[in-house]
């Protein structure tokens, strides 16, 4: 059983990865209405990403006798400037996931729950890919300075990502 303590933990955390999904979406709406459907797509992909994080962490505490209780979705911001500028943001919010995914931890730890741990270590190195995908892209879009042709060769290129749900 899952201290109560953990129980709301996780429940916060679970509304910030629904954040998260709603949060990529509103990007990906900019880059459709730019007419950018490869970056769109990055975007909706990892929609799709940040929900399996969500349903990940539902399942677990369902497993361990806790209760789910949802809470409410804050709007997401919907204006942008640019791609470097979505990216810029997009990078953020990913060291911030990662520092709640650290202090999730460190509560696990001060409980003494094992099982909890062991389950935060998937998110603790999902973290550093999460971080690392945002960052690559945005070191391309500072490289281009805005050029043309090359924001079409990276839409190109993430036309092709696939949501591939990880082995749980
Ligand atoms: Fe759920 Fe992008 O971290």
């Amino acid at each position: 059983m899952i201290s109560q303590k953990l129980q709301d933990a996780f429940n916060e955390q679970i509304n910030k990865e629904f954040y998260s999904e709603y949060l990529y979406l509103s990007m990906a709406t900019w880059f459709d209405a730019e007419n950018l459907p490869g970056f769109a797509n990055f975007f909706k992909i990892q929609t799709q990403e940040e929900h399996f994080h969500a349903m990940k962490m539902y399942d677990f505490i369902n497993e361990r006798g806790g209760r789910i209780l949802l809470k409410e979705i804050s709007k997401p911001k919907v204006d942008f400037e640019s791609a470097l500028e979505i990216f810029e943001l997009a990078y953020i919010h990913e060291q911030y996931v990662t520092k709640l995914i650290n202090e999730l931890m460190d509560l696990a730890i001060d409980e003494k729950d094992h099982a909890t741990k062991s389950f935060l270590n998937w998110f603790i190195d999902e973290q550093v890919e999460e971080e690392a995908s945002m960052d690559t892209i945005l070191g391309k879009l500072k490289m281009l300075g805005g050029n043309g042709h090359g924001m079409l060769m990276i839409d190109n290129e993430l036309s092709s990502r696939v949501f591939n749900p990880p082995v749980k």
